[in-house]
Order: C-alpha cells, then structure tokens, then sequence
C-alpha cells in the first residue's frame, strides 16, 4: 500500500512493517499492595499499519490506561510496548519525548488546546517546541482535509466543540506520526460534530495511510473503523474485523449490561 507516499516519510520492509505498533504481555497495575487494580492484564495486541482500530468496552476496562502506555504516557507495570520497532516501555524521558514528537499523536476527550493561541499557533505548537522546519504544503493540506481554512486565526473559545477538535486532529497530523492513539476523541462532540471529526480521520487513513488506535463508547464511531476491539477487565475479549453496525450494537449491548450490572 502506497503509505505517506506523497510525502516521502521514509518506510522500512521489516518482516512485521504490517505491524505499526503492539503491546507484548502489556501488565498495568495501580496501587499499592493492599489496594491493587489490575488496569491490564497480560494483553497482547498488534495494530496494523494504515488501519482505523476501534477499542471499546465498559467504563474502567483499561481503555484510557492501554492508550496511555501504547503512547509513552504512562509507565507498564511489566511487559513490553512496541512502536515502530522501537521499545517505548524501555525508553527515559528524553527518548520518550523524541518518540511522542516525531512518532506518536495523541487525541484526548477534552482537546488540550492552548486557550490563548490561535487554531494556526496551535496545530503548529509541536513543531516548534521541537524545533522542526515547518512544511506549509503540508500544513495547508491538513487544515483544507479538516475544514479550517476560514478559522486559522481564531482562538479555542471562538471555536465550537467539533471545530476545536478538528484543530486538535491537525495539530495530531502535523508532525505525520507513524500512529494517533485517540481517547474518546468524539466523547465531548454532539452528533453532528461527532460525524465531521470521524469523517476526517477515516479520510487521514483512506488517504495518507495514517494509523489510528481511537477509544470510544460510540458503536456510530467504532462503525468507521476496519477492526474493533473490546476490552474488560484488562483483557482483550473480541476482535472483530470490518464489523457490521449490528455486530458492534451488540457489543454495546453487552457493555451496558456489564455496566449496569
Ligand atoms: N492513576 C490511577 N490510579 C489508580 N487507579 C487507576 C488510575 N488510573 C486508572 N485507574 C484504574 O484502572 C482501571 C482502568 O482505568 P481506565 O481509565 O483505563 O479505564 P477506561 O476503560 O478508560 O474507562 P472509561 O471508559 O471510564 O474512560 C480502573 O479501575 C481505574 O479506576
Ligand atoms: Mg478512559
């Protein structure tokens, strides 16, 4: 598959290059010896390369924390984090910074926008923290896939909920990390606004070959994916590969019945 081809990011053919990131016998355990939850237990999980993956699964299966160490965020208890060849449950602060900038995007619930900076200073903000050369082609592109070319000079709270996330997927995009993990990226968005951001990240893996690893509670959202995943209780329980909205219903449904349980 022609992947970021236009833009000459460069590609390796190692025997698992179908692989953009996995989680070997990933362990998380909070708290102390008295108080322990076990967040993951032993999941073991590749994502692919130029795919959309959906993670769902009840409030408080791990979701939040399998994001967070897939993406140098957080620190496993035991087991091992792979992205793009490189050992990330390994790495020290510096390495884990270079990773998060130049490998990694992360989407969260709640955007994380800079209040005072405009959408343009802030989709650009990583590069320059990091002291990248900024491509304009690129950056001209990106904005024109989500739709801002009008609304580059304004700041967050001019913005409305799904415009500020969109400026948060751009910003994601800019630096073309290798994967985007997102974390419920459509949790704070109505319906309408839900279906522009889905619809810009299903565009950024049909037409970029961007990988996606995106939680949600949405089975509207998860519908957009080639592959779903369930968790609970730590542990990866379904996998299913281009579901059918029906599938993914009764996902939800099992979900709400553990839920309410
Ligand atoms: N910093 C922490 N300290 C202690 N326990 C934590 C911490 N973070 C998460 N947990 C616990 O780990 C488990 C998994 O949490 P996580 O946030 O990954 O769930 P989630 O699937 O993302 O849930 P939600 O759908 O509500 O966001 C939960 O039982 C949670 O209480
Ligand atoms: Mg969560």
């Amino acid at each position: 598959m022609a992947r970021h081809s236009a833009h000459g990011k460069a590609t390796s053919s190692k025997p698992s290059d179908h692989v953009v990131a996995r989680a070997i016998d990933l362990t998380k355990i909070y708290g102390d010896a008295d108080n322990q939850v076990i967040a993951l237990n032993h999941v073991n999980v590749e994502f692919e390369r130029g795919q959309m993956t959906a993670i769902m699964g009840p409030s408080g299966s791990g979701k939040s924390t399998l994001m967070h160490c897939m993406a140098g965020l957080d620190q496993p208890t035991s087991g091992k984090v792979i992205v793009e060849g490189l050992e990330v449950s390994a790495m020290n602060q510096r390495q884990l910074t270079k990773l998060r900038r130049e490998q990694i995007g992360f989407i969260f619930q709640s955007f994380n926008l800079v209040p005072t900076l405009s959408a343009e200073e802030n989709i650009l903000l990583p590069l320059q923290i990091a002291k990248k050369p900024i491509d304009r082609a690129w950056f001209d592109q990106v904005v024109h896939v989500v739709g801002l070319e009008q609304r580059l000079k304004h700041r967050p709270s001019q913005l409305s909920g799904g415009q500020q996330q969109r400026v948060a997927c751009a910003r994601a995009m800019m630096a073309r990390p290798s994967v985007i993990f997102a974390d419920e990226p459509t949790g704070n968005l109505d319906s309408h606004s839900s279906r522009e951001v889905l619809g810009f990240l299903k565009q950024s893996v049909k037409d970029y070959g961007q990988s996606i690893v995106m939680v949600t509670h949405d089975p509207r959202a998860a519908s957009y994916a080639d592959r779903v995943l369930v968790l609970a209780d730590g542990n990866i329980t379904q996998d299913l590969r281009h579901p059918s909205y029906d599938q993914i219903l009764e996902v939800f449904a099992d979900e709400g019945e553990e839920t309410h349980a």
